[in-house]
């Protein structure tokens, strides 16, 4: 066996499973021993990576690790993001293949060595587990879950023009040395990170899909959620822009479109309460920042996420951000018009000065990342 020859066995493993969990505590042994009647005859790891789960998912991990080398276990503190984790837990592991699998056993494990063989045989750079392509299904999707999937996975195919029946799978196995290339181009945040590689390889990576069923979950649940949506939706966009824009950025450029529909409804209301203009107009302007803050910090800026003191902070520090941000828009969109008398030239371009402000100001001082 080549485990024996190399010293500490742990560099000669052909495979690395990444696990990403939240809240996964009783699916991660039963998961371990799935694991190890599958791969049995290869030399494998599997790498939990878990962000802090409350109900101490990290502690059963590591007690596994205590009893069987093949175990390691990433606790992540003040982070929470499925693709950041996953991009994290292949990152930290030397084997040539790397798998990503869900906790909860609604992946098909036993599917893991037949997707390392053709890997190993060069005939994929990438296998996806996949529920669209015949052979495999959604198992026990309601229909509202399933109608969800199928569009979104439209959406992503015809936008992206991506060539995969089952890009949104969070279940694929890829060749680590063409990972650690794409690895830079990646979104932390978000749930799709399987999307986000296949978009980001432009069509340079040869993926080969093995059919699976999806499993029901057994324990705990789901964290799929809206959020997850607008994630999405952020990724496709990111990706159609060829990462001109940031998924976050994105967030942040629609909390805004929204805050401006606050400003309209909150002047519109305060005039009502004839409130004069000025002062209607002012109030406006700090609902509108408040709501953007606050959803900024719930969704755009949620994996750093402020709280008690430093919220408080953080939103004073943004009232002077975003004023800054108001200055530099008009400010642009003065000159613009003064060269070239379009209203709505002028008005875009002010927009688009204030928003890239906002943005880049609020990244640096009001959520900066610890
Ligand atoms: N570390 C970490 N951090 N893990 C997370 C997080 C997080 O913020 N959120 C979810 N996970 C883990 C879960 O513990 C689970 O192991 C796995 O990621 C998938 O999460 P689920 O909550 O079970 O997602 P799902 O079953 O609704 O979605 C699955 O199916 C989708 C396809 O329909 C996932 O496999 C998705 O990746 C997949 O797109
Ligand atoms: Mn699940």
């Amino acid at each position: 066996m080549i485990e024996a020859s190399i010293p500490g066995a742990a560099a000669a493993r052909q495979l690395c499973v990444v696990v990403p969990t939240f809240n996964e505590r009783d699916n991660v042994p039963k998961l371990f021993a799935k694991l190890e009647a599958a791969l049995a005859g290869i030399s494998w790891e599997v790498i939990f990576v878990d962000d802090n789960s409350p109900d101490g998912t990290s502690d059963v991990a590591r007690s596994l690790a205590q009893s069987d080398a093949r175990v390691r276990c990433i606790r992540r503190i003040g982070r929470r993001g499925l693709s950041g984790a996953c991009i994290e837990g292949i990152l930290a592991s030397s084997a040539p293949f790397v798998a990503v699998m869900d906790a909860d056993l609604q992946h098909d494990e036993t599917q893991l060595p037949k997707m390392l063989a053709l890997l190993q045989a060069k005939q994929a750079e990438l296998v996806v587990g996949s529920r669209y392509v015949s052979g495999g299904d959604t198992g026990n999707f309601n229909s509202t879950r399933l109608g969800g999937s199928v569009f979104a996975t439209t959406i992503a195919k015809k936008l992206l023009h991506i060539d995969v029946a089952d890009p949104m799978s969070g279940f694929f196995m890829i060749r680590r040395d063409r990972f650690e290339q794409l690895a830079p181009a990646l979104s932390v945040q978000g749930f799709k990170i399987l999307l986000d590689i296949v978009a980001s390889a432009h069509g340079k990576l040869r993926v080969v899909e093995v059919p699976y069923s999806f499993g029901e979950r057994l324990h705990g649940e789901s964290k799929l959620d809206s959020r997850v949506v607008l994630d999405f939706l952020g990724l496709v966009l990111a990706k159609l822009t060829r990462d001109l824009v940031s998924l976050r950025f994105v967030l942040f450029a629609v909390v805004g479109s929204l805050g401006l529909l606050v400003h309209l409804v909150s002047l519109y209301t305060a005039l009502a309460l004839s409130v004069p203009f000025a002062h209607a107009q002012a109030l406006a302007a700090l609902v509108a920042m408040t709501g953007n803050f606050l959803l900024n910090n719930r969704l755009t800026y949620r994996d750093q996420r402020l709280k008690g003191v430093a919220l408080i902070r953080g939103l004073l520090l943004f009232y002077l951000v975003c004023s800054v941000g108001l200055l530099a828009n008009v400010g642009v969109a003065f000159s613009v018009y003064n060269q070239e008398p379009i209203w709505w030239l002028a008005g875009v371009a002010g927009a688009l000065m204030g928003v890239v402000w906002n943005y880049g100001v609020s990244s640096l001082f009001v959520w900066r990342a610890k």
